[in-house]
């Protein structure tokens, strides 16, 4: 996710967890414009780190040149998978003609995939990511089968529409028709809010895996079930500031990458209520806000 799951995030994350709990993650999109990217500009992204899991990279664009040469690159990195963004719903992206734009095009949409998948060939899966639809969600399974023919080896579908951003309410049975119109598996995201949600949208959809957004910004934990303290959690936020420090992050950097979780945080109860998460989001000082988190994660 954008600003969030970068190589420091994913260390923390991974520490905390079996590799069998999180399958599998992505780097936050990079965005592909007119030109490739260069393999240690794509690394940056990766971490440096042997990862237990696979980690893919994740690209957004519609500059079929560009997006195959970048793919070179992530070939060189040794990425375990290339996503393709189909579903960013961002003015920016729309404004590229990139992400859900991409929507409303869906040979152009199975176009962008074979030009990465022919780049790749069997050495890199190349997988995409769509929504629902545009405006909504008719044409889902003409999308999944844009992506399965241009030679996506997963598909993973947020049941959501561009139109619909983010609501509350989520259809799965969008899910279900992806899963129905393909032969490639598909990854279930949209909607889950707590642990049992992942079996739930796999038993409900049929979907082989699930792809969980908001609801692990919130609790990390979310892919264990586990119910962790308020101390552990101020751990896990301590040691992502720390982590992010040894990269070279300054603490207003870090700081507002803590309060980027803070926002929404709810593992270990670590915020009582929303006073205290107010109090929380209102320090200005970044080194008070570190040095708070510090003492909080060592209060046992
Ligand atoms: C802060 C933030 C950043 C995101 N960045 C990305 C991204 O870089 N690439 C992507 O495919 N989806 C991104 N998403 C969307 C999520 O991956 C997911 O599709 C969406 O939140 C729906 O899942 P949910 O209902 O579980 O939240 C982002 C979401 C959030 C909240």
């Amino acid at each position: 996710m954008e600003g969030v799951t970068d190589p420091c995030y994913r260390a923390v994350l991974l520490a905390r967890h079996q590799a069998e709990d999180l399958g599998g993650a992505c780097t936050e999109f990079l965005r592909v414009v007119d030109h490739a990217y260069r393999p240690d500009q794509v690394r940056k992204h990766l971490g440096q780190d042997e990862s237990p899991i696979p980690v893919g990279v994740q690209l957004m664009g519609s500059h079929e040149s560009a997006l195959a040469g970048t793919a070179e690159s992530v070939l060189e990195t040794g990425a375990a998978f290339l996503d393709l963004n189909f579903g960013c719903p961002t003015k920016g992206a729309l404004k590229g003609c990139a992400g859900s734009a991409l929507l409303r095009e869906p040979k152009r949409l199975e176009s962008i995939v074979r030009a990465c998948v022919q780049v790749c060939g069997t050495d890199l899966p190349v997988t995409a990511k769509i929504r629902a639809g545009f405006d909504d969600a008719e044409s889902v399974e003409e999308l999944a089968r844009a992506a399965e023919a241009g030679g996506a080896s997963l598909l993973t579908v947020h049941c959501r529409t561009r139109s619909e951003r983010y609501t509350p309410e989520v259809d799965w049975t969008r899910i279900t028709r992806a899963v129905e119109a393909v032969d490639i598996p598909v990854c279930g995201n949209g909607g889950v809010q707590v642990h049992a949600d992942l079996e739930r949208m796999r038993s409900v959809t049929g979907c082989a895996y699930v792809m969980v957004g908001h609801a692990a910004l919130a609790d990390p934990w979310i892919f264990s079930g586990q119910e962790v303290t308020a101390q552990a959690a101020a751990e896990f936020l301590h040691e992502y500031s720390l982590a992010l420090e040894s990269a070279g992050a300054g603490p207003r950097k870090r700081a507002a990458r803590l309060k980027q979780l803070l926002k929404v945080w709810s593992a270990g109860r670590l915020i009582t209520d929303a006073a205290d998460r107010k109090s929380w989001m209102a320090e200005r000082e970044p080194e008070r806000l570190l040095v708070a988190m510090e003492a909080r994660a060592a209060c046992g």
